[in-house]
């Protein structure tokens, strides 16, 4: 129970990654605000029942807040309804987001704002936030909060053909070094997993490498550039993410922590 007594805010919640985040977190006890633009109900990839049920029946507690994180007014409103249901916000995981570019010539200035709404200024309104309610709460330690931002290796290595995410995905990397100097001295720990290629709905050819061992050729080729004999899974971003929010990390501040199975050390 290493996050008892916490109330954690974990956006993107409904699948995938930020699923994965909640319930390991939901386990150690915090209480978990789950938000989600798409309703609680998860993707068909993740299977099973929502995030919020499937924390309660767990035995934890779980809190759903619908919102397009890329709306200033809806991220006031999953703040204002946290704040209502706990009273204090300790932690946040900022992980909404899609995996989506094309080359700069096939990009049109409508799609580059898009994209940069979507997996970077949406984690900027949610930073924001989370640093104006962390920096006026009594500590804990000495410590009033702790932020997780999910980047990627794809913020550290360019994808072929992806400018808009990967310019973003490092774009979030630096906001989460930028605001660890900041606050450091206000209490509040900030940082960041880049996570490899970790098996979720965002990969449509992922459907086919499950259901029936074929694997598509961005796979295939992922798989031979990971040292590990495996893609990533969504547990183990959890494990991560859990460190970077527990009181574990104390001195860890502004760092981004890969997990990508060792891609980005070969
Ligand atoms: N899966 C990977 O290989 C991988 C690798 C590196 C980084 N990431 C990052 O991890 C995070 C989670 O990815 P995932 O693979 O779990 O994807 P996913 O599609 O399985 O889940 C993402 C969730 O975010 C929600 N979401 C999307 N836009 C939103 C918005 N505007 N407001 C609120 N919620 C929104 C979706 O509805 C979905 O439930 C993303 O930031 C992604 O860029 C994923």
């Amino acid at each position: 129970m290493r996050l008892a007594g916490r109330t954690a805010v974990v956006t993107g919640a409904a699948a995938g990654i930020g699923r994965a985040i909640a319930r390991r977190f939901a386990q150690e006890g915090a209480h978990v605000v789950v938000a989600d633009v798409r309703g609680d109900a998860g993707s068909s990839r993740d299977g099973g029942p929502p995030t919020t049920k499937l924390i309660e029946t767990e035995g934890g507690l779980a809190t759903f807040v619908q919102g397009d994180l890329t709306d200033p007014a809806q991220v006031t409103e999953l703040f204002d309804r946290t704040l209502e249901v706990s009273g204090r916000i300790d932690i946040v995981v900022s992980n909404a987001g899609v995996f989506r570019g094309s080359p700069i010539l096939d990009t049109t200035v409508e799609a580059w704002d898009a994209d940069m709404d979507l997996n970077l200024r949406s984690q900027y309104l949610v930073n924001r936030r989370a640093v104006a309610e962390m920096i006026g709460q009594r500590e804990m330690d000495g410590i009033r909060g702790r932020i997780v931002n999910m980047a990627s290796q794809l913020g550290v290595t360019a994808p072929p053909g992806h400018l808009t995410y990967s310019v973003a995905k490092a774009g979030v990397a630096q906001m989460t070094r930028q605001l660890a100097v900041d606050y450091a001295r206000h209490g509040i720990i900030v940082n960041a997993i880049a996570p490899g290629r970790v098996i979720t709905g965002y990969h449509a050819g992922e459907a086919d490498y499950v259901a029936d061992g074929t694997v598509d050729a961005a796979t295939e080729y992922s798989l031979q550039r990971t040292p590990f004999p495996r893609l990533g899974r969504p547990e183990d971003i959890a494990g991560a993410a859990l460190f970077l929010a527990s009181d574990d990390c104390t001195f860890v501040s502004g760092h981004l922590l890969m997990v990508d199975g060792g891609w980005t050390a070969y």
